[in-house]
């Protein structure tokens, strides 16, 4: 039998590119659905009672998400946008009435008050529901992806400014780490963090120590251990947050090797951000890359997931696969996969790679072949 259920996009979706809104769900549904259980699903945009849906149908040919209902209501729980979900009971043909539905009670998977994401603002900031497509992308390709949901998933987001990523990783339950270059936004993190844990009566520690690795000072190490309260945080139920306040091509050696599990970076446009790179001031995104992505490599596991967004004015795919190839890094989505045109400066798409070495990495590339393959 096949299960059908709509997955309401909530309507404050991306208003910045409002008009991409759908397809980028739909190509979200489509990595993370596949990755997790193992085979595409049938995809489609839908409006019901004019609201905007995607149509998810599974299990026609056999293997059924039936027997875990569980599992498909958190993945359905967890795509960036979704706003609720309605399991189609009954779809009379040809009804003007449309289907019957029943509301799919969902897991909550997101914790700490929501104002931990939303508060902090300021320019080049990236879009908070569009670092969670993100989390949830680089999530799914990892082996560890069960991690996403019981807070053993390490996640690593190199170019991190004031921490949107961070953010989200610890409403998902995550210890998170992140490296940024610039020491005021390291600065202006720390500062907010340090208040919002005050002003919300969390029990934690925070502590800002330079960082030097044999008599060279490479910039500021910031770790804090937080918990809402006193007793989860002595019965060790804390979350750990690391901030590497240094150069990115630094980072692969001073974290574990092999310890990453999901790699999450919105990187630097190259319009209104100037990227460092080779110790002088560059624009190019493509320098950073090349001269990070060793690193890089180091730090994940053979089974893990990269999402990266890229402007695709000033990184082309072909340009960036390659430099990712040369530290052993393989690019799964195609060009434009999830292209969209954030400005007039930027066209906006994610790189999803994994380690060549990767267990699952043939299986994972024939998603994207069958990405191609979709209609609307
Ligand atoms: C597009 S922004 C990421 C914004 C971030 N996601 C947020 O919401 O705050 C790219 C970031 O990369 C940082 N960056 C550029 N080159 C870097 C380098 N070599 N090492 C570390 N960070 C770097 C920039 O300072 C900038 O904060």
């Amino acid at each position: 039998m096949t299960q059908v259920s709509l997955v309401l996009r909530a309507p404050s979706a991306n208003r910045v590119y409002a008009q991409a809104a759908g397809a980028l769900a739909r190509a979200e549904a489509h990595w993370v659905l596949g990755a997790h259980l193992g085979r595409s699903a049938a995809l489609r945009e839908r409006t019901v009672g004019g609201m905007d849906a995607l149509e998810v149908s599974l299990g026609a040919d056999g293997a059924s998400p039936e027997d875990d209902p569980e599992q498909l209501g958190r993945l359905l729980g967890s795509l960036s946008s979704t706003l609720g979900v309605l399991d189609v009971v009954e779809e009379p043909a040809a009804d003007p009435e449309g289907p019957l539905l029943r509301p799919r009670a969902l897991p909550g998977i997101l914790h700490h008050p929501a104002d931990l994401e939303t508060i902090l603002r300021y320019p080049g900031k990236t879009n908070e529901q569009f670092t969670a497509l993100l989390i949830s992308l680089a999530a799914a390709l990892s082996t560890r992806r069960a991690g996403l949901f019981d807070g053993t998933l390490t996640l690593l987001d190199p170019l991190c400014g004031r921490g949107t990523t961070l953010n989200r990783a610890l409403r998902l339950g995550l210890s998170p780490i992140g490296a940024e270059i610039d020491r005021k936004d390291v600065e202006a993190y720390r500062a907010f963090l340090g208040t919002w844990l005050k002003d919300h009566r969390y029990k934690h520690t925070l502590d800002s120590t330079r960082l030097t690795v044999r008599g060279e000072q490479l910039g500021t190490r910031l770790e804090v251990e937080l918990a809402p309260d006193k007793q989860s945080f002595r019965a060790g139920g804390g979350q750990r947050l690391t901030v590497l306040g240094c150069d990115t091509t630094r980072i692969g050696a001073l974290l574990p090797a092999a310890s990453v599990d999901a790699l999450v970076a919105d990187l630097p446009y190259g319009v209104q951000h100037g990227s460092r790179a080779g110790g002088t001031w560059q624009r190019s995104p493509l320098e950073v890359l090349r001269e990070a992505a060793p690193g890089w490599r180091r730090l994940l596991r053979d089974g893990a997931g990269v999402a990266l967004a890229v402007n695709r004015r000033t990184l082309d795919h072909e340009q960036a696969s390659a430099v990712l190839a040369e530290s052993g890094l393989r690019v799964l989505s195609a060009d434009g996969a999830f292209r969209h045109r954030v400005d007039q400066s930027i066209d906006r798409d994610v790189l999803l790679a994994v380690p060549a070495d990767h267990p699952r990495v043939e299986q994972l590339s024939a998603l994207a072949a069958d990405q191609e393959n979709q209609t609307p």
